[in-house]
């Protein structure tokens, strides 16, 4: 349809009909199944269900095109219903967790990713997904931390970018593509305490600084959509705020899509004592410039009246529904509204998507320690130990449409490998401590004493058999996700106890840890000969730990937020602002900043993982000493693989603006390249270093850099190497 064309429709609406473009309801309302996360079914009025310009959580093909067909006969102009779901890092295929694949530091294999998620989910009648989630998240309490792709900007702002890309094409009307949706707008991932949904305080250039930057890059892709978040930020609702929505957003960031709420946020605007009933909240988000109320009821039932008494102007409400038919209109909806209806089973699984997350899932372990090279594994005898040693639940929170039934096991991927004799497998405890919470409430195990008295007595005997055992522990993936925040950061106790007595048996322990969040792993560290991180790492989940288990890949993940020693160091990221006092290297620490009884520093930094081979850095220097805002200054070094395996690395670049008019962090990530090398072989890898990397929010409240002293990097993780220097000048009459 052309821009006339849908003029002529805006015009042609009644204000009802205009309002409920802007309503979106649960699918539950069409689909008793649907997978929602609020409201009970049948709350909707019949008007509003007829009318409503989108719903969301149900996908297949089949059950979408007789919903479409039926809403397509009633609705009196005959414009489409918008189908949104969270397809978050799979739909069928499903891919290791958001946080995984950050840890791959490679926005092209997420770029893929998502454009596999996209054709996938498209097949099965989904018009857009709400993702990717470019929330930057610093606390691991916070149980949606899995949904990030970590604690950095620079990471987060590529693999956001990337994921836009991938989910959209080059052009919407393209049937294998869907919209994207960049949340939760904005700092939801500084919810205070970690605790979800919780209020947020962050100054003005924290907030630009660190918190804004990965929406800002994810929107220069141009994504259909923006979400609004649940928290309040420095006293104002996100949803109600004019300072986000409308400077930040729309101003300076220059987004012309759709504005929608997170579920229920624009009601939620009276709990937190901002707006004083539902009329109020929707006058408020509609004010901040909200285009699309996800089921909070607000607009449908008080918008028409705020239009009608001159509360909300007509101009706005239909510039509102006008960004709304738009997005219909890009998507094709016009010319067939049955997008993605057609086929008769919707989309399967390929061999070709099993072999995109077979390869995400090896590129996302992160190896923390292999002590006597105890990895790759020999031809020993090998025990599978653990609850996760031979379970489906791989996927994590939010693979709504992923079945459980195509999840690889690790042990199903061993038993590919290993001839029977050789191979042994345990769940040696129960997955969680006795009625421990999740997600949905209370997990509890009939005799679970007994159950657990029986299963450690079973792992002991098969580890007693064994010359390695491969012991796979972890959190169950109901644990992370929305509303899963924690106080500790421990691994159950049961698990803890299974790997004490493993010790004791004397076998070697190659330790696998299933988690969509950092958690204390000292203990572990210290039982365990190896230790890898594996995330929640979904369909492929299996194979992909195999390929890395065995060598037949080489781990080169790398973490892509801080482990702590212990939770009571959270939030804890790498780019702290420095402090009066900091803590010196050798001592003496009293009167410094520090705890008394920890590290400040993590137990296993950002950035941080091994590989089965060495690899030695020299040579690492600058082109020049001084640059000015037009120059670019060269910082390079030599990576040579040492080992007797082929290998990954990921060179990191850091920089540090030693003084400026605000305090700068302590080192910030500002680019990284991974680069792969044979045994006996070397690279130089080199970065540009430009002006604009070394713009701030300066105390004059402006995106600038300033002159001074700067300190690079160019290492292995955001703990290592020694710092290079140059001057930054300006050039006469700047
Ligand atoms: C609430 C979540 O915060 C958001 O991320 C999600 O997209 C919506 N529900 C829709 O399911």
């Amino acid at each position: 349809m052309d821009k006339k064309a849908l003029e002529a429709l805006l015009k042609d609406m009644t204000i009802e009909e205009k309002v409920m473009q802007l309503v979106q309801i649960p699918g539950s309302e069409y689909e008793a199944d649907a997978e929602i996360t609020g409201v009970e079914r049948g709350q909707v009025k019949d008007n509003v269900k007829r009318l409503a310009g989108s719903t969301l959580g149900i996908w297949g093909a089949k059950r979408l095109r007789k919903i479409q067909e039926q809403y397509m006969k009633e609705h009196p102009h005959h414009i489409p219903l918008m189908f949104m779901l969270d397809v978050i890092h799979g739909h069928k295929t499903v891919l290791p967790c958001p946080l995984g694949q950050g840890a791959a530091f490679d926005p092209e294999a997420v770029r893929k990713g998502a454009e596999m998620q996209a054709r996938e989910a498209a097949a099965d009648g989904v018009h857009a997904t709400f993702s990717p989630m470019a929330d930057l998240c610093r606390d691991a309490r916070w149980g949606r931390i899995m949904e990030s792709t970590g604690e950095d900007k620079l990471l987060n702002s590529r693999m956001a970018a990337a994921m836009v890309e991938g989910y959209q094409g080059k052009d919407r009307k393209d049937p294998e593509h869907i919209a994207a949706c960049v949340k939760h707008f904005a700092a939801y991932g500084a919810a205070e305490g970690g605790r979800d949904y919780n209020n947020t305080e962050l100054s003005e250039h924290t907030l630009r600084e660190h918190y804004l930057r990965s929406y800002g890059e994810a929107i220069k892709k141009d994504p259909a959509m923006v979400m609004t978040s649940f928290n309040s930020i420095n006293g104002i609702p996100a949803t109600g705020s004019t300072f986000l929505m409308k400077k930040i957003l729309r101003e300076e960031f220059g987004f012309q899509g759709v504005l929608i709420s997170d579920w229920g946020a624009v009601g939620e605007m009276i709990n937190h004592g901002y707006a004083e009933d539902m009329k109020d909240a929707a006058l408020k988000g509609m004010l901040a410039g909200v285009d699309i109320d996800m089921c909070s009821g607000c607009y449908s039932t008080h918008l028409e009246e705020l239009v009608n008494t001159g509360a909300v102007s007509v101009e706005m409400l239909d510039a509102a529904v006008l960004r709304v038919l738009n997005m219909k209109n890009d998507l094709g909806l016009f010319e067939d509204p049955y997008r993605g209806c057609n086929a008769e089973t919707g989309p399967v699984i390929t061999e070709e998507g099993r072999q995109l997350a077979r390869e995400a899932v090896a590129a996302s372990l992160v190896l923390l320690e292999n002590k006597d090279k105890t990895l790759p594994l020999r031809k020993d005898k090998i025990a599978f130990i653990g609850p996760f040693a031979d379970t489906k639940r791989l996927q994590s929170a939010w693979a709504f449409s992923g079945e459980d039934e195509n999840t690889v096991t690790v042990w199903e991927a061993a038993s590919e490998i290993y001839a029977p004799e050789n191979r042994k497998v345990a769940a040696g405890c129960t997955m969680m401590d006795q009625d421990a919470v999740t997600a949905r409430g209370i997990c509890h195990v009939e005799n679970w004493q007994q159950e657990n008295d029986r299963l450690l007595a079973e792992a002991v005997r098969t580890a007693e058999w064994a010359d390695t055992v491969v012991l796979c522990l972890g959190e169950d993936s109901t644990q992370s996700g929305e509303a899963t925040s924690k106080a500790s950061l421990k691994l159950p106790a049961v698990q803890r106890d299974l790997l004490r007595a493993i010790r004791k048996t004397g076998k070697k322990i190659v330790t696998l840890i299933f988690t969509g969040r950092p958690l204390e792993l000292e203990e572990v560290r210290d039982l365990s000969d190896a230790l890898m991180i594996c995330w929640l790492p979904g369909t492929e989940g299996g194979h992909g730990v195999m390929d890395i288990l065995t060598g037949k890949c080489a781990p080169s993940g790398r973490l892509p937020v801080s482990f702590p020693y212990t939770v009571g160091q959270e939030p804890l990221h790498y780019d702290v602002y420095p402090t009066g006092r900091p803590k010196p290297v050798n001592g003496p620490f009293e009167y410094t900043s520090r705890y008394l009884d920890c590290e400040n520093g993590a137990l296993y930094p950002f950035g941080y993982g091994l590989s089965y081979t060495d690899f030695a850095y020299s040579d690492p220097k600058l082109s020049a000493q001084k640059m000015t805002d037009a120059e670019t200054i060269t910082a390079s070094i030599t990576v040579r693989n040492t080992g007797d395996r082929r290998g990954g690395v990921t060179v990191q670049l850091y920089i540090r603006d030693v003084t400026g008019s605000r305090v700068r962090p302590v080192r910030e990530l500002a680019d990284f390249k991974k680069i792969t090398l044979d045994p006996g072989t070397e690279e130089t890898v080199s970065f540009t270093i430009k002006e604009e990397m070394l713009r701030f929010w300066t105390a004059g409240e402006k995106w600038a850099s300033e002159p001074g002293k700067f300190l690079v990097w160019i290492c292995n993780d955001s703990n290592d190497g020694q710092p290079l220097e140059f001057q930054l000048v300006k050039a006469k009459g700047e």
